[in-house]
C-alpha cells in the first residue's frame, strides 16, 4: 500500500498548478470578502471549515493592510498559518485552490526539497526567487492581455505586408496607383479576416522569435532559466539587427501565430512588468510550505545524513521574519509575504519546530479526519468531483455512466472501512477504489458506444466486496 500511496502523491506533486493553468478571468482576491473566499473554496474542498475560515481571514487582512496609511502599514505583519491534519484530508488541495482564486503571486514548495546553505540542493532563498518569477510571468500575461487588440492589429498589418510586399511602401507619387493598391490591400484584408488565406504559403524572415518569458516552476533553478533566457535574448537582438535576408516558408496560419507571439513580447514593457511584479510579490505574495513536519524534529533520522533539518529551519527563519533576497529582478523584501505551512505531524509535533519558527506561525488550524459522509460528498459535490471526471471521460466514448446515490454511499463506506482496517490515506482512498470499481468499464467502454451504465450498490458490491473482505488483497488493490 505504501508504494501505491507514494505513487499517487508523486502524481499530485507533478500536477501542481503551473501558472498558465489559471482561468483567464480569475477572481481578484482584492475584491473578495472572507465569506466569498470560503464560498469559493467550498466549491472544491468539502468540510474543513475552520481551516478555510482562518485562511480567508489571513488573505483578507492583507487587502485590508494595503488600504492603511503608509505609517501604520509597515507595522502590520502577516499572521502566518500552520495547517495540521492527517494525510489526504485537503491541506494541499486548499493551497491549490487559493492559488487559482487569487491574483496574488503564489507558490507551493515542499519543505523537504531544501537543504541547508552550503550543501548541494536548493537553498531556501530560491523560494522567494520562484515567487517573484511567477509574479513576473503573471504580470506579463496581464499586460499582454491588455494589448491584445493592438497586437491583433499589428499582426494583421504584418500579414498584409507579407501577402502584398510592396503595398506598404510609401514612396509613391502616383495617386491613382496608390488608390488601387490600397483597395487591393483592403480586399485581401477581408479575405484574411475570413480565414480564407489560412493555408496560403508565404515567406517570412527567418528571425528568431524570443522565447516566452513564461516561467514554469519546475525543478531547475530559476537563475539557470533566467541566464538561459538572457543569452537567448541577446541572440535575438543580434539577429534582429543583422541582415534579415534568410527567409522561410510558412502558412498564413502559422505566420499569424509567430507574429502574434513576437508582437505580444514586444508590446509588454519589461520594466513596468518587473515593477508591478515586485510590488505584488512583496505586498501580496503567498508561499505555501508543504510537508513542514518533515523538517521538524531532531536531526537523528533525517532522510539524508548530510542535511540537518534544524539547519533548514534556521535558514527558513529569516525569510519568514523578513529579509532581503536578491533576485534577477532586484531585491525582494520578504517582510510582508504570507506563509502558510502544512504538515500531517504524525511523528513530529509543531512543538518540535525550533521555537523561533513556531513563533512566526502564530495561527494553527487543525483539519479534521474525514468521515464516510464526507467521502460521499467528495465523490459528488466538488466542481471537479471524481464521478464527474469519469462520466466525462466515458462520454467521449459515447457511454453514459450514472452513479446512483446509494452506490456512492456504498463506495464511501468501503473507502472508510479500508482506511480503518489498513492504512488511513484519507480521500486518496476514493481514487484507488473508483479505479478498481470502474476498471472493467474503462477497459470495455470503447466498444460500448450508445449504452448507459448504471452504477448501483449491487454493482459496487459485486466488484469490491471480495477485495474488501480479504485484508491482504485490499492492501494491494485498494
Ligand atoms: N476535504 C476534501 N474535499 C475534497 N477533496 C479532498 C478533500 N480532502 C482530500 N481531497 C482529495 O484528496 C486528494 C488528497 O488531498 P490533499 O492533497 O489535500 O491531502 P493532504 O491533506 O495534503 O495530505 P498529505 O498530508 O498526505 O499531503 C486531493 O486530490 C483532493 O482532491
Ligand atoms: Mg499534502
Amino acid at each position: 500500500m505504501a508504494d501505491n500511496t507514494k505513487e499517487i502523491k508523486e502524481q499530485e506533486t507533478k500536477a501542481v498548478v503551473p501558472a498558465e493553468d489559471k482561468p483567464a478571468k480569475a477572481l481578484s482576491l482584492d475584491d473578495m470578502s472572507p465569506r466569498q473566499i470560503v464560498a469559493e473554496l467550498d466549491k472544491y474542498v468539502i468540510g474543513q471549515d475552520k481551516a478555510k475560515r482562518t485562511i480567508a481571514v489571513a488573505l483578507r487582512n492583507r487587502t485590508r493592510r494595503k488600504r492603511l496609511p503608509e505609517s501604520i502599514k509597515d507595522e502590520v505583519y502577516p499572521k502566518n498559518i500552520i495547517m495540521i491534519g492527517p494525510t489526504g484530508v485537503g491541506k494541499t488541495e486548499i493551497a491549490r485552490r487559493i492559488a487559482r482564486l487569487s491574483n496574488a503571486p503564489f507558490i507551493k514548495v515542499e519543505a523537504t526539497k531544501y537543504t541547508e546553505v552550503g550543501y548541494v540542493g536548493r537553498d531556501v532563498e530560491s523560494m522567494v526567487r520562484d515567487l517573484m518569477g511567477s509574479a513576473v510571468s503573471m504580470v506579463r500575461r496581464e499586460l499582454a492581455a491588455q494589448n491584445e487588440k493592438m497586437v491583433r492589429e499589428r499582426v494583421e498589418e504584418r500579414l498584409l505586408d507579407v501577402l502584398i510586399p510592396n503595398v506598404s511602401s510609401t514612396a509613391n507619387t502616383d495617386a491613382q496607383f496608390d488608390n488601387a493598391r490600397i483597395s487591393a490591400r483592403e480586399q485581401i484584408r477581408v479575405q484574411l479576416r475570413a480565414g480564407l488565406l489560412d493555408n496560403t504559403e508565404v515567406e517570412i524572415p527567418n528571425q528568431l522569435i524570443r522565447p516566452k518569458v513564461g516561467i514554469e516552476l519546475m525543478g531547475g533553478s530559476m537563475d539557470d532559466i533566467q541566464n538561459a533566457m538572457n543569452s537567448l535574448g541577446s541572440i535575438f537582438q543580434n539577429a534582429a539587427q543583422g541582415p534579415r535576408n534568410k527567409k522561410r516558408k510558412v502558412t498564413i496560419k502559422r505566420a499569424r501565430e509567430l507574429f502574434t507571439e513576437e508582437e505580444t513580447e514586444r508590446s509588454v514593457d519589461q520594466e513596468k512588468a518587473t515593477e508591478i511584479a515586485k510590488e505584488r510579490t512583496e505586498q501580496m505574495g503567498i508561499i505555501f510550505i508543504d510537508e513542514i513536519d518533515k523538517i521538524a524534529g531532531k536531526n537523528s533520522s533525517s532522510s539524508s545524513p548530510d542535511v540537518s533539518r534544524e539547519g533548514v529551519q534556521r535558514d527558513i527563519l529569516p525569510i519568514v521574519e523578513g529579509t532581503k533576497v536578491t533576485t534577477k529582478w532586484g531585491v525582494i523584501d520578504t517582510s510582508h509575504i504570507l506563509f502558510i505551512a502544512a504538515g500531517a505531524f504524525h511523528v513530529s509535533k509543531p512543538s518540535d519546530l525550533i521555537p523561533e519558527l513556531q513563533g512566526r506561525f502564530p495561527l494553527r488550524v487543525e483539519l479534521d479526519a474525514l468521515s464516510a459522509d464526507d467521502f460521499y460528498r467528495i465523490l459528488k459535490e466538488p466542481e471537479n468531483a471524481i464521478t464527474l471526471q469519469y462520466r466525462e471521460l466515458l462520454r467521449t466514448e459515447g457511454v453514459e455512466v450514472v452513479f446512483t446515490d446509494d452506490a456512492l454511499h456504498r463506495v464511501s463506506e468501503i473507502a472508510y472501512e479500508v482506511n480503518s482496517s489498513t492504512e488511513n490515506i484519507g480521500a486518496r482512498r476514493l481514487y484507488t477504489i473508483m479505479e478498481t470499481l470502474l476498471d472493467e468499464l474503462s477497459f470495455n467502454a470503447s466498444e460500448m458506444s450508445g449504452q448507459t451504465v448504471e452504477i448501483t450498490p449491487d454493482y459496487v458490491n459485486e466488484r469490491l466486496s471480495n477485495v474488501v473482505k480479504d485484508q491482504d488483497l485490499s492492501r494491494y488493490i485498494l
